[in-house]
């Protein structure tokens, strides 16, 4: 079977278009995903599952070049090179992919990197696909993202210990740069008349969490972007979503994770990238899914978000 076998969304002329009736399990055949912070884990849980419904990667990084590097050997099917320890079962299928590097801080770079993906992907074979018009990014999964520093917990933190520039620059990375990659991606959405836009949020947009106001406000500034662009481009064929996770492990950013934090959680254990992954595959599955946060924490909240 090729890689490219699912038909597009062209619409009759003169008609609004409409969305394709697309075969279960096969949405996502051969659509272009960008995923920002693939070297990080739950990026790269990510990547692997979209990979496996049959989505070509671009497999975007910002220090870690060697991962990246990894990881598409992993999607293009050199599983030996990439040194993956995934078990056989979890390697998808080989599908184009290509690592981008780019610091979602600065702007030109995130200009660069939209500008450098979708090149890449016009060059892709459609793969009998005729109805496709101009390849371009059609999943786009806004999940890299830096914390800042530290300050502590909501009820324990000190608003002095933290800069206006320290504020600034991790809402730049996690609210900036999200916007305009959505701002940048969506004209080629609305054009095919198809696209997935993913968030990631945190639990800490809702409980203001363990980090500090300036993470858990660029997580909950998600919140209101998605809820005025869900609606605005819903008949568009595009969908807006949101994963909110918590306690993910197998991450940088959750590295070494408290044991007491594990009391926090009903479940009684930390969340897997996989488990975020499985929601953020639910989100670009879906066409009747949007205007939603899907949290992924173990039900340490109530998903009143
Ligand atoms: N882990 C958790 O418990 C948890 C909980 C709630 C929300 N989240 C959210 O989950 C998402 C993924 O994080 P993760 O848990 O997978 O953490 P992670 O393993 O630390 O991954 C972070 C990723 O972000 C990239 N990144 C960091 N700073 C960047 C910058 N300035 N420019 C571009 N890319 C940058 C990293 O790239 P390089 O490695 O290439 O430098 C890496 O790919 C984030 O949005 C995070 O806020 C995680």
């Amino acid at each position: 079977m090729s890689w490219f076998a699912q038909g597009s969304s062209a619409g009759e002329s003169g008609e609004a278009p409409v969305a394709p009736a697309v075969t279960p399990g096969r949405e996502l055949q051969g659509r272009i995903a960008l995923i920002t912070g693939s070297t990080g884990g739950i990026g790269r849980a990510t990547a692997v599952a979209l990979a496996r419904r049959g989505c070509a990667i671009a497999v975007h990084y910002h220090t870690a070049r060697d991962k990246a590097d990894a990881l598409v050997l992993l999607l293009t099917g050199d599983r030996a090179s990439s040194g993956s320890a995934d078990q056989p079962s979890q390697v998808p299928v080989p599908v184009p992919a290509r690592a981008f590097q780019a610091d979602l801080g600065d702007y030109d770079a995130v200009r660069r990197l939209h500008a450098e993906v979708t090149s890449w992907a016009k060059n892709l074979s459609t793969h009998g696909n005729e109805g496709v018009q101009e390849r371009g990014i059609d999943v786009l999964f806004n999940n890299g993202a830096v914390t800042g520093p530290r300050i502590g917990g909501a009820g324990s933190g000190n608003i002095e210990d933290l800069s206006i520039e320290a504020f600034e620059s991790t809402w730049r990375a996690n609210v900036g740069a999200s916007f305009l990659l959505t701002q940048l991606c969506i004209p080629h959405m609305v054009q095919q008349h198809f696209g997935r836009i993913i968030f990631c949020s945190s639990v800490a947009a809702a409980t203001g969490g363990v980090v500090g106001p300036h993470y858990a406000s660029s997580k909950s500034a998600l919140h209101g972007l998605l809820h005025w662009l869900a609606p605005r481009y819903a008949r568009d064929g595009l969908t807006v979503n949101a994963v909110a996770p918590a306690l993910i492990i197998e991450t940088e950013m959750n590295k070494d994770p408290s044991p007491e934090w594990r009391n926090l959680i009903p479940v009684g254990r930390f969340g897997m990238p996989a488990e975020v992954a499985a929601c953020v595959e639910l989100l670009a599955t879906n066409g009747y899914m949007t205007n939603k946060i899907l949290v992924v924490d173990g039900g340490a909240t109530s998903s009143a978000f």
